[in-house]
């Protein structure tokens, strides 16, 4: 860095005297091929229903889905991440639907990837939707969520969902040892070039609420808590330690998540490991910016401006519910 020469030889301003010239000198550029649009889809619905806590955001039926996806394919957002609504009657303790082969998820990867072969489908591993309890795992008879037991149900999950077709398995459970259980499965069953994106540093947050009310498993959990599996909002060494055993199980991809929120988190685990690192900027993050954007209070620029900062702080590629929306002002 060149800091012998100063004022007025040296004046920053020069560089921000219009765009064009702002625009070359510009370090970091979003582009719509960096972002993942999550998509919700619930079982038995017909059409499309609005997600009140997420505005703008809807959960489509079986009859709706596909067009959503074709309207996606056409503004070259190239990664979908599919998020499933159960019929309530189909949810148990155990989370049995989730390693049904024949269930609504299942059914709607193979169609979507009959359809669009070339959208890359993101497939989360973890009990949540199917569970009466709402939590990612199985849980013993005093609440805690059995770490081991999970597994066994979160390799069969997994082994299903690259079965139909999802491109990259994402498991967002938070169990020990998951990504290497996970890895050896697909291995002995063929499934070589399945991709693993793990949830690696996915902090115990109350920045998830409207995606609990989008997939119907908030009233369900009521005042229980996952922090004794997800992580503490006050540490980040613990994030690296996580990344890097979930690198040594098998991942090819690692996320942290919430995105603004752990800025800090993202730079550090990039900087650390190199290795592709993405950001979910999550419901709670996106409809505070959305609210405030329909309120009036902010500009609607801030979206662009907090994905940025995702990008800027490392994250290859991200996660958002903005993704449709913001691909527009995009290359
Ligand atoms: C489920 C899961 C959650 C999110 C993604 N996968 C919620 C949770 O862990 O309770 C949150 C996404 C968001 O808030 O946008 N394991």
């Amino acid at each position: 860095m060149t800091t012998d020469r100063k004022f007025p030889s040296t004046r920053l301003r020069r560089l921000r005297l219009n765009s064009s010239i702002q625009n070359l000198v510009a370090e970091t550029q979003l582009m719509k091929t960096d972002l993942i649009q999550p998509i919700f889809i619930k079982e038995g619905l017909k059409g499309i229903e609005q997600i009140e806590s997420l505005p703008g955001i809807n959960r489509y039926g079986s009859d709706a889905v596909l067009n959503e996806v074709e309207d996606l394919a056409n503004l070259n957002i190239g990664a979908i991440a599919i998020f499933p609504v159960i019929d309530p009657a189909k949810k148990d303790n155990h989370g049995s639907e989730a390693t049904n082969d024949n269930n609504f998820l299942v059914n709607e990867i193979k169609k979507i990837k009959a359809e669009f072969p070339e959208v890359l489908l993101i497939s989360d591993v973890a009990l949540d939707p199917y569970t009466t309890h709402g939590h990612d795992g199985i849980m013993d008879e005093s609440g805690y969520v059995d770490n081991d037991k999970t597994l066994k149900i979160l390799r069969d999950q997994s082994l299903i969902l690259a079965e139909a077709g999802a491109d990259i398995i994402a498991p967002s459970d938070m169990m020990d040892g998951r990504v290497g259980v996970i890895r050896d499965a697909l291995e002995k069953n063929g499934f070589i070039n399945t991709i693993i994106l793990s949830y690696a540093a996915k902090y115990n947050s109350q920045f998830y609420g409207p995606f609990r009310d989008a997939v119907g498993s908030s009233a369900n959990l009521g005042k229980s808590s996952k922090s004794s599996y997800q992580m503490a909002f006050t540490n980040s060494d613990e994030a690296l330690h996580e990344v890097a055993l979930d690198i040594k199980e098998g991942a090819d991809i690692v996320m942290v998540k919430p995105g603004m929120p752990y800025l800090d988190i993202i730079y550090r685990i990039k900087k650390e490991f190199k290795i592709p690192t993405f950001a979910y900027q999550v419901s709670g993050e996106y409809s505070m910016i959305k609210n405030a954007i329909e309120k009036g209070w902010i500009d609607r620029g801030v979206m662009l401006e907090s994905l940025t900062s995702l990008k800027r702080a490392g994250s290859d590629a991200i996660l958002t519910y903005a993704a449709k929306e913001i691909s527009k002002e995009l290359l």
